[in-house]
């Protein structure tokens, strides 16, 4: 029985992985190497720390601890810039119709992403209060592919793993959800997010009907 679906941010509510790859790229472009749309498929899901850590090992460079955070923080400061500008017209099709058919259903809503700029991405598309419970960057200790992120989720909406859906675009966070022991559907392509237990392309007619029957042949 589905009591609440977990949803990640980052490529399934918004595509913030633009604005991330211009960042990033303009990062690459001072340190004087390049870095292309194929790389920056490396960097979702993953934590802003650990996405340098790709990008540096990209342009085969390294640099001390105080320096990477520097960095990190050059970086965030332009995405900041772009993610600030964020219109309700960003937010993915179907999603706003999916999120109002949980609610009227009764069935809770909780953000699971790595992105410390989780807030203000939802203040700004005007989704804050559609979720119950907001589990991001801030709140977690350990990355996806943990499943910290969801098991917090479900926790503080008091439900059980079980209980729990998670709708997630990256590998990382589909590993997350299965070590979380919840079902969990991909965004994207099946070639990419095999170990799903559904892959759907979006939320465009999507509903909670669909997700009823593939749980029910699963
Ligand atoms: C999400 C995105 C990643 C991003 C991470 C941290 O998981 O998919 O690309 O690196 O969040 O985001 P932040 O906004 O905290 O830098
Ligand atoms: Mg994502």
């Amino acid at each position: 029985m589905i009591k609440a679906c977990l949803f990640d941010l980052d490529g399934v509510v918004v595509d913030t992985a633009k604005y991330h790859f211009i960042a990033w790229r303009s990062l690459a472009e001072e340190l004087g190497f390049e870095f292309t749309q194929e790389d920056n498929e490396r960097l979702k899901g993953v934590s802003r720390m650990k996405s340098l850590d790709i990008l540096l090992e990209i342009g085969g460079l390294e640099f001390s601890d105080d320096e990477k955070l520097a960095m990190a923080e050059k970086k965030n400061t332009l995405y900041v810039s772009y993610i600030e500008r964020m219109t309700p017209e960003e937010i993915l099709p179907g999603v706003p119709e999916f999120l109002q058919e949980l609610r009227n259903k009764g069935i809770k809503i909780a953000l699971g992403s790595a992105s410390k700029n989780s807030p203000m991405i939802l203040d700004r598309i005007q989704l804050s209060g559609m979720f119950d419970v907001v589990i991001d960057g801030n709140s977690i200790k350990e990355a996806k592919p943990n499943p910290e992120v969801f098991l917090k989720g479900a926790e503080r909406l008091g439900i059980s793993p079980e209980n729990c859906v998670v709708f997630e675009d990256a590998v990382a966070g589909i590993e997350a959800a299965r070590n979380a022991k919840m079902y969990c559907i991909g965004i994207g392509e099946p070639e990419t997010l095999g170990m799903a237990d559904l892959v759907i392309k979006g939320f465009d007619g999507f509903t909670v009907e669909k997700l009823k029957k593939a749980i029910e042949t699963s």
